[in-house]
């Protein structure tokens, strides 16, 4: 196996400032969220035409809604005539078309403009102009990401590449075929602290020991410290008594049928930036998307997916949903107690990673370049 840590000394991590900084928070919106793949939606959330959601990605509040011949569109959720929001509603339905409730501007489920009062009247309004502002989409793992660059950086190049060099085979992933997994439970969290500090935490288990007695009871090697993430295509392997990746270590749900022998009775964990964590064991896959909404606030959708006819039976989830349940609520108990510090002095050159944590040097790198700092900025 191959680390991804440095050698065994310690690091500085970011300054305090770095997790408070309105002008920090307001780089990252536009050089982060605006500029990369960021996953939307639950393409199942847009079941049928005229289904629709509202997600806020960086500053923009941003309209995804499935169209007639079935496509994810997503636009600007602006109208065209004087920029009302066009939707308010986090999520609806519609039958053939969003009208503006200001003066009534309609356009289609495409998004463009259908009808406008007197729109006769105004013969220099060339109506295929005024369409809503169109963003990319793409669809993936059956979630939806929209990218709102004019010109969107390579899916493959982020997204894809992200994934493949966390499991070290760009296979291994459809394994799981997560597209046509159903959502069993889904769990939204409102936390109060950073969007980095989520990543953080997420990438390490120095803290697995201390907070997580239920996860490291079903993967003892978790308390050792070394996240699976520290390691390129290492999955934590479940304890010898344990049955399944549930609440008490006792059985899951049958196994997902692409899953390998070598990916059995294993835990994978991956970052995609910005914001998805994807959590893959052999019977269903937790996936976690952040929506940063201020310096100090995230909220995050956790979807608890499974195969279909296990959601259909509708067979008791509680044991598996709980484990990854707990195990986020002390991961954001935790972020939430180091945020309320990141505006100390005693903070403000920061703190240090220990060696198994040194993989996180590596995300700071990147998120200080996004911004146009470090290596690879001005
Ligand atoms: Fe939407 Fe006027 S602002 S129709
Ligand atoms: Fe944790």
């Amino acid at each position: 196996m191959t680390t991804t840590g440095s050698p065994q000394s310690l690091m500085a991590t970011l300054p305090g400032h770095y997790y408070t900084d309105p002008a920090i928070f307001s780089l990252e919106q536009s050089r982060i969220f605006e500029e990369q793949w960021f996953c939307a939606v639950r393409c199942d959330d847009l079941d049928k035409p005229g289904a629709f959601r509202t997600v806020q990605i960086g500053r923009e509040s941003v309209l995804i809604a499935r169209g007639r011949d079935g496509a994810i569109n997503a636009f600007l959720n602006i109208c065209r005539h004087r920029g009302a929001r066009l939707c308010t509603e986090e999520k609806g339905e519609v039958r053939r078309s969003f009208q503006c409730p200001y003066h009534a501007w309609t356009y289609g489920l495409d998004g463009k403009l259908i009808a406008a009062p007197n729109l006769n009247d105004m013969p220099d309004i060339d109506r295929t102009e005024f369409g809503l502002n169109r963003l990319h989409v793409r669809e993936w793992l059956g979630y939806a990401w929209v990218c709102l660059a004019e010109d969107p950086p390579s899916f493959d190049d982020t997204v894809v590449s992200d994934v493949t060099a966390r499991l070290g085979d760009a296979g291994a992933i459809n394994s799981y075929d997560i597209t046509a997994l159903k959502l069993g439970k889904r769990i939204e969290y409102d936390v109060k602290a950073n969007w980095k500090q989520i990543i953080e935490n997420f990438m390490e288990c120095y803290h697995c020991a201390t907070i997580h007695p239920e996860l490291t009871e079903v993967l003892p090697e978790f308390a050792d410290g070394f996240a699976a993430q520290y390691y390129v295509g290492h999955g934590a392997e479940f304890g010898e008594d344990v049955q399944g990746f549930t609440v008490d270590g006792s059985e899951g749900l049958e196994r997902l049928p692409g899953v390998t022998e070598d990916q059995d009775r294993r835990y994978y964990a991956i970052t995609v930036r910005p914001q998805v964590f994807i959590n893959l064991v052999p019977d269903h896959v937790i996936f976690h998307r952040m929506f940063p909404v201020a310096p100090d606030r995230t909220l995050i959708e956790c979807d608890w997916l499974y195969l279909p006819e296990v959601v259909e039976s509708g067979r008791d989830l509680s044991r598996s949903v709980e484990l990854f349940d707990r195990v986020n609520r002390q991961d954001f108990d935790a972020c939430e107690r180091c945020q309320l510090a990141m505006d100390s002095r005693g903070y403000s050159k920061g703190g240090v990673f220990v060696p198994s944590e040194h993989h996180i040097a590596e995300f700071h790198d990147w998120a200080r370049e996004q911004i146009g700092e470090g290596s690879g900025g001005e």
